[in-house]
């Protein structure tokens, strides 16, 4: 496992899960294969990072607020995967000392997944070797609003750096390295004020044919960057 690298701490990692659907196109799949074999991805980079000496959180890019615009049968088939996962994962999490979040705006899902978020959000609430944090409906512009408009209606006249920051939903904030698999070179609306200073990886690899090795050897890469952050 990589050194820390006093230029280049690691407490939040991100992760644009992409390319499930190319993964299983290119196997003759249907495109929910894709997504299924993208699930076991997330538990196998959850373990990595629960026994990371560094990462104190990672967060998935799960379901975008553009995400919507999918065929229904698919957008359905995430939903049930999603509750599958979770009543599946709570072994996993308690197993190894991992707390779950959710961010992005869940009151439009059913009664029953939000239920199940709710309840997996309690039972690992005191969890303290991860923070696993899964974007559901989330959408980094309405984020952004979400919070600006809670600080006014809380009777905030000016709104500094700091006080947005902690409105977000996002729990320690700033993220330290982002990457996204499939190829694709873009941030689809994922954490806009978050990453201002994060390192961005991108790897051509399927989300479904990401693993902990390859997570292992670009966090190497990463501990070489020189982030100066406006400085010298
Ligand atoms: C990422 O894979 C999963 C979600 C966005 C839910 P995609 O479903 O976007 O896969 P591609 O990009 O079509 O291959
Ligand atoms: C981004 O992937 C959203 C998630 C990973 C949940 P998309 O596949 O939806 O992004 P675009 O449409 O290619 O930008
Ligand atoms: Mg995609």
């Amino acid at each position: 496992m990589s050194e820390t690298h006093e230029n280049a701490p690691l407490k939040h990692l991100a992760l644009i899960m992409d390319g499930n659907g190319r993964w299983a196109k290119a196997r003759g799949l249907p495109r929910t294969k894709g997504h299924e074999k993208g699930a076991d991805t997330i538990r196998d980079i959850t373990v990595y990072c629960a026994n990371h000496p560094q990462i104190e959180s990672v967060t998935y890019y799960a379901f975008s607020t553009e995400n919507w615009k999918r065929p229904k049968l698919e957008v359905e088939f995430l939903m049930k995967l999603l509750d599958r996962y979770l009543q599946s994962e709570l072994e996993t999490y308690m197993h190894h000392n991992v707390r779950f979040m959710a961010i992005g705006n869940i009151e439009v899902f059913s009664k029953a997944l939000q239920k199940r978020i709710d309840e997996t959000q309690q039972k690992t609430q005191h969890n303290t070797a991860l923070t696993q944090i899964l974007a559901l409906n989330y959408g980094g512009r309405a984020e952004i609003l979400y919070a600006v408009n809670r600080l006014i209606a809380n009777g905030k006249q000016e709104i500094s750096e700091e006080a947005l920051s902690k409105a977000l939903q996002t729990p320690y904030s700033d993220i330290d390295l982002l990457i996204r698999t499939s190829g694709e070179e873009r941030i689809s609306n994922f954490l806009l004020w978050q990453i201002s200073y994060a390192e961005l990886f991108f790897t051509p690899t399927t989300w479904p044919d990401f693993t902990a090795k390859e997570l292992d050897e670009i966090i190497t890469q990463y501990k070489t960057r020189q982030r100066r952050f406006g400085g010298i």
